[in-house]
This record gives structure tokens, C-alpha cells and sequence, in this order.
């Protein structure tokens, strides 16, 4: 045991057990990250993953809750699939269509989405950024910039534009976004169509820039005012990030949002405040140890 380092975890007949359900499942960060903090609060606690296929979610699921599972992740391809079967879908969930948290209450099912906190608590302390009456451009329309946009609509921006590849798609989630925020200005748009947008605030919710080299656009015609959020964290900076520091503009990459989820969800878990820094950690010494 490294000096200073937390016990580790003595496994017993009363070890509650989590895990996170996806497929593949194997390169997911969310186990060195929850058992760190399992292993700092001292709690008798054990975090593994669940790769569960497609057409065996609803087997998976019954049979963790059957097997005593105290709570669980639930990433790709699960996230929508998996509110059918739940017994209790928390509003915020329910709001996004998609469920990332689930807990084991009494004998039923209660699922969240801590996605949308995440990335929230990862705007304000990674990049000092409050979205309160801002403008703010969004790239992509896929889940993970579905749980973004309702999130910051949550919190009152004054204007938002989703811009997706496809516009179709960038369509349809600012249809939904009109139903339920009448009051605000949402926009779609092509990813290609947004020169001079002038947000105070893009994000990148598109898979580019993940390990391809790639920017989803080019930043300097888009006239960002403050900031930019990749959601992206690998390499740790993307082309994007990399375009957004010599535009002298604040940056942050996803590690904060999957760092902040990983923290509510924890909290969702055990009623008690999740050790941050801990999971910090544990997140960039795995990131380290597979040289990322
Ligand atoms: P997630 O749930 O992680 O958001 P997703 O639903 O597959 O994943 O969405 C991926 C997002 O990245 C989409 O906005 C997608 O654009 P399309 O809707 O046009 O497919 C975007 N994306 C993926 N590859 C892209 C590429 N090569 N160029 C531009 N956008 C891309």
C-alpha cells in the first residue's frame, strides 16, 4: 500500500455491491474513480463493471437487482433502453429520456441522470463560467448533447443553438426543447452554418476530436466570447481546446463532466458528499497508467 494511501477494502458477506451496466464496458474509468472514494470514506463497498449486450438488457438488469446490486451506472448503449425498466424515474431523468444512475431502494428501481449536474458543476468550477442569460452554441444532437441542452435551458441561458452533421437531428432536439422552454430562442443549425454565432460559450458534445485528430469546426469564424467545453478528454487536449487556447479563450475538457457525474451519482448512492478530490485523482492516475 502506497504511505497515505486508503486501506483497501476487506470483501465480506455485508460488501455492497455497484457497478456499471454498458457494452463494451472494459476501458470505463467510473471503476478506479467510485472505488477510490468507497475506499476514502471508509465504506464497505465494492464498484465492478457489468458488460450486459443489447438484447439482454432487461435480463441484466432483473438479475442484478435479484442478485442484491445496491446501485449501478449505466452507460452506452443502455442509457434510453433502461428507463422501461425501472420502478421510479427521477423528473431530471425523465426530462433527458435517458437514465446514467440507478439505486436499489427497498426492493425497487430508481433511476436518475446525473449527466446534466456534471456538466453543469464542470462549467462552473473548471471554467469559472455561470451560463445564466448567456448565449451559448452547442455542437452535436446525440445523447450526451440532449442531457446538455436541458441542462443549461435549466438554468435560464438566454439563447441556444444546437449544431449537428445532421440537421435533421439538430431539428428534432430543439422541437423538444421549444415544447418545454417556450420562452427561450433555440435555433438548429449545421455544424457548417454557424460562423459569426458569437456565443459567450461552445460545447463540444460531438464525438470528434476523440483520438482522430479532428476539430468539428474550425473556432476562430464562430466568434466564442468567453469559453469552450469539449466533452471530449482524450488526448486531454483536443484540437479543439488546443484552437480555443491560442484564441486566448478559457477551455476545459470532458474529464471534468465524467468527474462531476461520477460525484452526484456516488452522493445519489450513499446520502453523504462524495470525496472529490479523491476521485480526481483516481481518474488521472488511471488516465496516466494507459499513458492517455
Ligand atoms: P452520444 O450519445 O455520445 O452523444 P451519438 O448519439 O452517437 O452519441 O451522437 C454523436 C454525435 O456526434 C452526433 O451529434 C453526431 O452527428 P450526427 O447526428 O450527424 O451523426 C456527431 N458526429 C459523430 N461523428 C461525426 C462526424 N464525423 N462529423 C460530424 N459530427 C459527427
Amino acid at each position: 500500500m502506497k504511505p497515505g494511501a486508503a486501506p483497501e477494502p476487506t470483501l465480506n458477506g455485508e460488501t455492497r455491491v455497484y457497478g456499471v451496466l454498458g457494452y463494451p464496458v472494459a476501458h470505463s474509468l467510473s471503476p478506479a474513480m467510485h472505488n477510490a472514494a468507497f475506499r476514502a470514506a471508509r465504506l464497505n463497498a465494492i464498484y465492478v463493471p457489468f458488460p450486459v449486450a443489447p438484447e439482454r438488457l432487461a435480463e441484466g438488469v432483473r438479475g442484478l437487482c435479484a442478485a442484491g446490486v445496491s446501485g449501478f451506472n449505466v452507460t452506452v448503449p443502455h442509457k434510453s433502453a433502461v428507463l422501461a425498466l425501472l420502478d421510479d424515474v427521477l423528473p431530471e431523468a425523465r426530462a433527458v429520456g435517458a437514465v446514467n444512475t440507478v439505486r436499489r431502494q427497498a426492493e425497487r428501481l430508481v433511476g436518475t441522470n446525473t449527466d446534466g449536474v456534471g456538466f453543469l458543476l464542470s462549467l462552473e468550477r473548471d471554467l469559472g463560467f455561470r451560463p445564466a442569460d448567456k448565449h451559448v452554441l452547442l455542437l452535436g444532437a446525440g445523447g450526451a448533447a440532449r442531457a446538455i441542452a436541458f441542462a443549461l435551458l435549466g438554468v435560464g441561458v438566454a439563447s441556444l443553438i444546437v449544431a449537428n452533421r445532421t440537421l435533421e437531428r439538430a431539428k428534432a432536439l430543439v422541437a423538444e426543447c421549444r415544447t418545454r422552454y417556450p420562452d427561450v430562442k433555440v435555433l438548429a443549425a449545421r455544424l457548417d452554418e454557424v460562423a459569426e454565432a458569437a456565443p459567450h460559450l461552445l460545447v463540444n458534445a460531438t464525438s470528434l476530436g476523440m483520438g482522430d485528430g479532428r476539430s468539428p469546426l474550425a473556432l476562430k469564424p464562430v466568434g466564442v466570447r468567453e469559453a469552450v467545453l469539449d466533452i471530449v478528454y482524450h488526448p486531454p487536449e483536443t484540437p479543439l481546446l488546443a484552437e480555443a487556447r491560442t484564441l486566448s479563450l478559457r477551455g476545459a475538457n470532458g474529464l471534468g463532466m465524467l468527474l462531476y457525474q461520477g460525484a452526484a451519482a456516488w452522493q445519489f448512492w450513499t446520502d453523504r458528499e462524495a470525496p472529490v478530490d479523491v476521485m480526481r485523482t483516481a481518474l488521472a492516475e488511471v488516465l496516466a497508467l494507459r499513458g492517455e
